[in-house]
């Protein structure tokens, strides 16, 4: 196997595969680097005929109607709904705080206001810095420890066999770009192009993404697993409204993280058009959306004021698949990981 040297700036490499470590602010995850025994990491396939599937079984989805409490401020403030683009800038500004924290640091930080505040008695600033410490301390278990967030092997599992050769992927809504890098660094040679509306995202989310992540993917040359790094990618960033870009069906592959269940159902047809629009009729559409399962309600409920700046829906692996199979997309693979139900899907 050809050897990758590490570098302060790529500091793992093929010798380090099935080592995995917490760093301050994310986990480093190198098992299986084969990408094996798929299903301990994707619950596919749970519907046989999507033809068969009624909204009348499967209920629509849950709403999460906590807002944050900045977007309820600035509401306040300004005697109109927060129109929608801003409301993605304070999430994302938000969303990125959470991942740009040294978790231990910051622990370590609240331990001690909260021990002057015991001392004192401040019983507001007592109950303030328990709440920050309870929502830390998710943060950290749902981030850092459990990994669900980004979650590489379950997003590899779901994105393992596709049938494309130097693919040219498009991101819609690409915040970070996460998930593009990793089908990137699985699917090397071709380009990714991200797109995302608030500058932010490419100055910061974007820009600030850690180039020492390892992304477990496949050395093109030998087809052995290899690790990749941000700066070894072929990826430009577009800031633009997704309704403004002038591609045709041009991608071999869509990929959106989190788009359909911001909008209520009125608007989902728009959205799953957005992804069939640019995709080659040869090509695949892929989209995740958080699951509906009692931890996330807990985990929206609790982090509300950092997380809920947007319209929001929680829903089942069944209830997306219905959305894609009834807006023209015919379901390749589909099933939920972690945190995320998750789709691979062609134009019909
Ligand atoms: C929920 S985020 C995606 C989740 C993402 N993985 C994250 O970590 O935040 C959706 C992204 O889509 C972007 N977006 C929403 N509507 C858009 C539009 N019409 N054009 C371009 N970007 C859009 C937002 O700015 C936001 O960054």
């Amino acid at each position: 196997m050809e050897l990758a040297s590490i570098t302060p700036e790529h500091p793992f490499s093929e010798q380090d595969f099935e080592y995995t470590t917490l760093l301050p602010s994310y986990r480093v995850d190198l098992r299986n680097a084969r990408n094996e025994q798929l299903n301990r990491f994707l619950n596919a396939n749970v519907v046989s005929d999507w033809s068969q599937l009624s909204w009348k079984e499967i209920g629509r989805p849950f709403e999460v109607k906590k807002l944050a409490k900045e977007r309820r401020d600035w509401e306040k403030e300004h005697e109109q709904d927060m129109p929608v683009k801003k409301s993605w800038e304070y999430f994302n500004r938000s969303f990125h705080n959470l991942f740009m924290q040294d978790v231990p640091a910051e622990q370590e930080r609240l331990k001690s206001s909260l021990k002057d505040s015991f001392k004192g008695f401040h019983l507001h600033d007592i109950k303030q810095g328990l709440g920050e410490m309870a929502r830390l301390s998710l943060w950290n278990y749902v981030h850092r420890i459990e990994d669900g967030i980004w979650d590489p092997r379950g997003k590899r599992a779901l994105f393992e066999g596709l049938d494309v050769e130097n693919p040219r992927i498009l991101f819609l809504g690409a915040a970070e770009g996460y998930e593009a890098m990793q089908l990137h660094a699985m699917y090397p040679g071709g380009e990714v192009v991200m797109v995302d509306y608030d500058a932010f995202c490419k100055t910061d989310r974007f820009a600030h993404f850690p180039n020492t992540y390892p992304f477990l993917g496949t050395n093109p040359q030998t087809g052995a697993p290899k690790v990749w790094y941000k700066d070894q990618m072929n990826i430009t960033y577009l800031v633009k409204d997704i309704r403004d870009l002038d591609f045709h069906k041009e991608f071999d592959i869509v990929l959106s993280v989190g788009l359909l269940e911001h909008v209520p159902d009125e608007h989902k047809p728009a959205i799953l058009e957005w992804h069939r629009k640019f995709v080659k009729d040869d090509g695949y559409v892929i989209m995740t959306t958080p699951r509906n399962q009692m931890k996330s309600r807990i985990y929206y409920h609790v982090m509300a004021d950092m997380m809920n700046h947007t319209y929001r829906e929680l829903m089942d692996i069944r209830q997306m698949g219905l959305y894609a199979y009834e807006n023209g997309l015919d379901i390749v693979r589909h099933g939920f990981i972690k945190v995320h139900n998750g789709i691979i899907a062609r134009a019909r």
